[in-house]
């Protein structure tokens, strides 16, 4: 008797497995890590993945953590959960290493960061004579017209020790021309814009490392506090997914709550029920993938 070709047997096989291991078919879309960066609540990989709010600024691109506002794309250096501060990097910001132009930085108004007390910006370059910095016709005045100072006299040390920074020392920077602006300052629309400052460039630091004297070794970049609520209370029905090595995500019109689990399976509450139907039984999710 001829041997019939095997491969419809091992497609059909193949094809039982599939049914009743879905989870070998199905991974879980709301990734738990992106590069090394470890991804919670209230950031997440995908869209559906975290927190609506924070999906549209905050995305993982090929393995890279990005934070996108209005003025550009930052990578993402660190996340600090406990103190819910998220870092970046601004590739166009300069250190005690080199000096570039650069147009600023800015947040969106209505993104759910807000800039860290820490963070401390350091104007450099500004036009003397056209820069509203200095000129009466300043970008913020009082009632009177009269020009109230954007530079902290208070960074004056701190400009000093940046011009020690050679790049900052070959540009010929006079100090005189090194502002100290704090966030705080940053007025209402959020916005450091350089071009309306007339000045050429910045440095950004959140932490002098210990050594205030050194700027070779402060933290350059950009540290933001963000908020998970108006009582920021980390979600209760998020921590429970957590637990069960679920991710939190949304779906749907009114963005409800799911949690994305390990086998793909959207939840209502959390993982604990799929986690102990995977030995074998099969679970139909509902059209929209969500099991009550
Ligand atoms: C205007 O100037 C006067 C005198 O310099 C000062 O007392 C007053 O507080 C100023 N008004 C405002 C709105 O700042
Ligand atoms: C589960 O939710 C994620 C995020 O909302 C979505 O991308 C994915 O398609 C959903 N999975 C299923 C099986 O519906």
């Amino acid at each position: 008797m001829k041997l019939r070709h095997p491969y419809p047997i091992i497609i059909l096989i193949s094809a039982i497995c599939l049914l009743l291991f879905p989870s070998l078919t199905s991974g879980q879309t709301c990734q738990r890590t992106c590069g090394n960066q470890i991804l919670k609540y209230p950031f997440g990989s995908d869209p559906g993945c975290g927190d609506p709010r924070f999906q549209q600024y905050v995305t993982c691109d090929q393995q890279k953590l990005i934070l996108t506002t209005h003025t550009g794309s930052y990578p993402v250096t660190n996340i600090d959960y406990s103190n819910q501060v998220i870092y970046i990097s601004d590739p166009s910001m300069s250190t005690c290493s080199c000096t570039q132009p650069s147009k600023g930085f800015g947040l969106d108004w209505d993104a759910p960061f807000t800039f860290h007390d820490d963070t401390i910006f350091a104007l450099l370059d500004c036009s003397v004579t056209s820069s509203p910095i200095y000129t009466l016709d300043g970008l913020y005045t009082d009632g009177n017209n009269s020009k109230i100072p954007l530079c902290d006299n208070e960074g004056t040390p701190i400009c000093s020790f940046l011009s020690n920074c050679r790049p900052i020392s070959t540009i010929n920077l006079p100090i005189s021309t090194c502002c100290i602006y704090t966030p705080v300052d940053f007025g209402p629309s959020f916005e450091m814009d350089l071009k309306k400052l007339q000045c050429s460039s910045y440095s950004g630091f959140y932490s002098f490392n210990g050594q205030e004297t050194i700027p070779e070794n402060w933290k350059y970049g950009i540290a933001l506090k963000y908020k998970f609520n108006v009582n920021n209370d980390y979600p209760s029905s998020c921590a429970r997914c957590e637990r069960g090595y679920g991710v939190c995500g949304y779906t749907g019109a009114y963005n409800s709550f799911i949690c994305n689990c390990r086998n793909g399976v959207n939840m209502s509450t959390d993982c604990f029920f799929t986690a102990s139907y995977n030995n074998g039984l099969r679970l139909f999710p509902s059209k929209n993938g969500i099991i009550p």
